[in-house]
């Protein structure tokens, strides 16, 4: 069965699949997305991911169209083959194409390019789970606004591109000594046998799976605290683990080469990643 795409009101063969060259995501990175995973056929924290999609097209005063997201979903899934099962899903939206290349909004009724992607889920290997991740610390060189999911994805490229040389699995982006998300995903840390995450707000994104570890860990009875990990404090935090929609939830064992706690995926991990599991079978 060949890919079939979702772009701008019609469904296409993945070949047949084009956007203008003058597009704004192309030549601006104007424009915003979203990825959800499908659990069995059911799109999981949809309603948060289109709140925040909402909410990222206001911030950037995109006007995003009136679509009925789910019906889309439903049938890009089934004609993929994926109906029931276990999928990825790419969403973008950007401001549209307009010529002649203005840095200004394009004219009135320039109509947003809307596209989805559905794939079979990639499932995080297991061994990984269970020997844990390794990390790198990188300079924050983003803009002040990681709140928005933004299709400008630029200095996380170059971050994540470091991780890769370097053997590891993600970049830390650190600010004025503050260490606050991934370059794909959040943080959290056991500090004092408290977990803690940096707050939601302008210099991170606020992440789905994020916000489901916050829910799990009050269920769970793990004391949680928003506020900054310092860089200093990952000689002494006992475990470390990053969320994102792609990694669910991933032990973190090494940072620059050194072990977090005993280098091993520590208990508050493992019961947050079985809970998560269970909210997801
Ligand atoms: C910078 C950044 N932070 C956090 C996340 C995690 O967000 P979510 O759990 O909604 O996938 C992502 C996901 O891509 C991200 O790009």
């Amino acid at each position: 069965m060949s890919e079939v795409v979702y772009l701008s009101g019609r469904f296409l063969p993945y070949g047949q699949a084009a956007v203008p060259v003058e597009d704004r995501g192309f030549l601006f990175g104007d424009g915003i997305y979203e990825v959800f995973r499908v659990y069995r056929g059911r799109p999981f924290r949809f309603q948060d991911h289109l709140e925040r999609l909402t909410r990222s097209a206001r911030e950037i005063r995109l006007d995003l169209p009136d679509l009925d997201w789910a019906a889309i979903t439903g049938e890009l899934l089934e004609r993929n083959g994926l109906k029931g099962g276990d999928a990825t899903v790419y969403l973008q939206v950007t401001r549209g194409a307009a010529a002649p290349r203005t840095h200004w909004f394009p004219p009135p009724g320039t109509p947003a390019t809307v596209l989805m992607l559905a794939r079979p889920a990639r499932p995080v290997d297991p061994e990984l789970v269970e020997s844990g991740a390794t990390a790198i610390t990188h300079p924050d060189e983003r803009w002040g606004r990681c709140d928005i999911k933004s299709i400008n994805l630029l200095p996380n490229v170059l971050a994540k591109q470091r991780a890769v040389e370097a053997g590891a699995h993600e970049a830390l982006f650190v600010r004025d000594g503050v260490v606050l998300e991934g370059a794909s995903s959040n943080l959290f840390a056991v500090l004092d046998g408290r977990l803690v995450t940096y707050p939601r707000g302008p210099r991170i994104l606020a992440g789905v799976t994020r916000g489901v570890v916050l829910e799990l860990a009050r269920e769970l009875g793990i004391p949680v605290v928003e506020g900054p990990i310092l860089v200093s404090d990952l000689d002494r935090a006992t475990e470390l683990f990053i969320t994102s929609t792609t990694a669910e939830i991933l032990p973190v064992v090494r940072v620059d080469g050194r072990p977090i706690g005993d280098g091993r995926p520590g208990p508050v991990t493992r019961a947050l990643y079985t809970a998560f599991r269970q909210q997801i079978s």
